[in-house]
Order: structure tokens, then sequence, then C-alpha cells
């Protein structure tokens, strides 16, 4: 039996316009501008001053819509990939949907941090392969300002805000789409990159605030250890597994936690640096937005062609990890 493949059929993404830069972090905490860039890769981040991670995502969708040319009402599921939802509850895809009036959409959001996209596109993906859906929409969005203590170095000089969405459809074209993926979790990593409060376990109060419950927490080198190991193992086993050696790969499009991390996954890829996105310097860690947004700024910089082999690959808090095999099929935006 013929299989039904997914493709990714538009990208869009949206970045606020507030830059923090190096500079500006070192007046607020124990920072400098080279110890950031050395050790992180990161020179400035944007962040969103007013509003919430639904409006990122708004604005992201809407050009999708644009570009592909349809309307809301098209659009059958949307999951939002988020760790900074609008609210517990409702849903912020439920948020999404009324805002950009997809009246006919259904959704949910799904908590897998900074593999939080890889994780989304995966449950599109089988929407679509079942026939079960034809126009998927997959969010990866956060506002990371929402839950950084700007007074804690370890974090704050990390994270930015943006959204970076993709359009799933079908596809009748053999050996085009979506052709592969490798994911996992391991919940022994929990320990090392968590927010605390604000769930069931230790629902809001004046002393989780007092404790900074609900911030990001991160033992940076226990996580940057994993990180290494698993992304560029998980690269390494889809690769393998589609027998593709580095020269194969067009791109490596990883999740932009540091650009240490980023360097050794490619080179265990054999994968040339040229053929790596990396945009870390102008946005940081904006968790589940970093993949879509990679490919959306190379989309529209008409770096990316039909028929070329794309390697997706993150890692976040959980532990999750997975990488995903694509075949591009959609064509570059025409120059004026
Ligand atoms: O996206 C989800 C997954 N997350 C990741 O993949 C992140 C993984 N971890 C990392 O990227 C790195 O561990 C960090 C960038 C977070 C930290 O880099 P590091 O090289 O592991 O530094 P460290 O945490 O071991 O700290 C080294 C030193 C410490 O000082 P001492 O104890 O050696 O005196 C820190 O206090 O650097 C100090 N430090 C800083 N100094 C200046 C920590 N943060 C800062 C800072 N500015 N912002």
């Amino acid at each position: 039996m013929e299989v039904r493949r997914a493709s990714i059929t538009a990208v869009g993404h949206y970045v606020p316009e507030k830059i923090l830069t190096n500079a500006d972090l070192e007046k607020m905490v124990d920072t400098n501008d080279e110890w950031i860039r050395t050790r992180t890769g990161i020179r400035e981040r944007h962040i969103l001053k007013k509003g919430a991670t639904s409006d990122l995502a708004v604005k992201a969708v809407q050009q999708v819509l644009t570009n592909r040319g349809i309307t809301a009402e098209e659009i059958e599921l949307i999951i939002v990939a988020t760790i900074t939802p609008d609210m517990m509850l409702p849903a912020t895809a439920c948020v999404v949907q009324e805002k950009i009036g997809a009246s006919k959409a259904w959704g949910f959001d799904l908590n897998a941090a900074c593999s939080g996209f890889l994780y989304a596109v995966s449950v599109g993906a089988r929407f679509i392969e079942t026939g079960v859906h034809s126009k998927v929409i997959v969010i990866g969005a956060d506002k990371m300002s929402s839950i950084t203590d700007y007074t804690d170095r370890n974090t704050c000089v990390l994270f930015g805000d943006a959204a970076g969405v993709v359009l799933l459809e079908p596809t009748d074209e053999k050996d085009y789409g979506i052709i592969d993926q490798c994911m996992y979790s391991d919940g022994a990593g929990g320990a090392f990159l968590n927010i605390k409060g604000g769930g069931s376990l230790n629902p809001p109060t004046h002393e989780t605030i007092d404790k900074k419950l609900h911030y990001v927490f991160q033992d940076g080198k226990s996580v940057f250890k994993s990180a290494v190991v698993c992304m560029a193992d998980v690269s390494e086993e889809i690769m393998k597994r589609n027998h593709l050696k580095g020269r194969d790969i067009a791109w490596l499009v990883p999740h932009q936690a540091n650009l240490r991390i980023i360097e050794a996954t490619a080179q265990r890829m054999g994968i040339d640096s040229s053929k790596v996105m990396i945009n870390i310097d102008r946005y940081g860690n904006t968790t589940a937005a970093t993949i879509p947004l990679c490919l959306s700024e190379w989309w529209q910089a008409g770096k990316l062609k039909r028929g070329q082999n794309i390697v997706l690959a993150a890692f976040g808090a959980g532990y999750t990890w997975g990488s995903m095999l694509l075949k591009w099929s959609l064509v570059n935006p025409e120059k004026p």
C-alpha cells in the first residue's frame, strides 16, 4: 500500500521587536558579553513586552496562511508546542483558533519543551498520513521572558521569545515530505531542567513565589553533557537508518540552545558548518520556536531547494529529544 506522506507546504515566523542585547544584560546581572558569546553563541534575543504566547503564534500563523494562499477556515487541526501557554486553561491552541478565526479546527497544546516542535510535527504528521486531516497547523511558540528570572545569570542570558509555524499537508510526490523520525524521552532528566511551581505538585502560594519556583531552573552543566551526546546520537541514528552520509544532507536544523552543542552534533554527522542553520546569535534559545524559526528564515532567504534532505534535531527538558528526516518539497518565494 502506498504511504500518504505529510509534507511541509508553508512556513512562517514572528519575533517581537524589542531586542535585549548582551550589553543590556551586563547592566542587569554579573555577566559580560564575552562570557555569553563564547559559552553560548548568543549576542541578543527578542523580548515580547506586551501580550502572550498566542500573540506571537497568531502573527506567525497569519504569515503561513498568506504564504500558502488559504483562509483560516480551511485549517482542520492546530497543535501548539509550548511551555509558556497564555494560561493554565484553556489551551493556547484554543486561544489561537479563536484569534485567527479557524472556526472548523480543533486543537491542543503539547509540552515537550525544546523538543516540542519535533514532537508536535510527529503527531500532526500521523493525522495526515492516516487520512484524518489534510491541513494541520503546527506551532512552536514560547514567551520565555515570562518564566525567566532576570536576576539569575545562569538562565537569563539564554532565552528569548518567538514563534515559528509550519503547515502540514499530504503529498503525492513519492519520497518527499516527512520521511522518518527518532524520538526519545527520559524522565530521569527532570531534576536538571524544570519549573517546580504552578502545577499540582506545588500550586502557587506566597512561598512558591518567594522561593522563585515559577521560573526556569537549569543545572546547565548536567543538561549540557546530556544534550551534547543525545543530539549527536539521535542525528547519527537517523542518518544511519536511512543510509545517508554527511554529504547527502543539505541542511541540519538543530535546536538552538548552545552553539557548542550544535557544533558537536554537526561534527558527529560529518556535516560542514556551512550546512548548519544557526541563528542563536540573534534570538537565543526560543525553546519550541527555534527549529521552525530557522526553517522559515532560510526559506524566506531562498536557501532551501526542492529535493534537499534536511535533518531536524532537538533536545530539551524531560529529558526529551529526537531527530526527523525531511525531503523538502516547498519552492522558495519568488524574488521581485
Ligand atoms: O534548551 C534546552 C536544553 N538546554 C541546553 O541544552 C543548555 C545546556 N547547557 C548549557 O548550554 C551551558 O551549560 C550553559 C551555557 C547554561 C552554561 O555554560 P557552562 O560552560 O556549562 O558554564 P557553567 O554553568 O559550568 O558555569 C561556569 C562558570 C561558573 O562560575 P564558577 O563556578 O566556575 O566560578 C558560573 O557561575 O560561569 C559562571 N556563569 C557565568 N558567568 C558570567 C554562569 N553564568 C554566567 C553568566 N555570566 N551569565
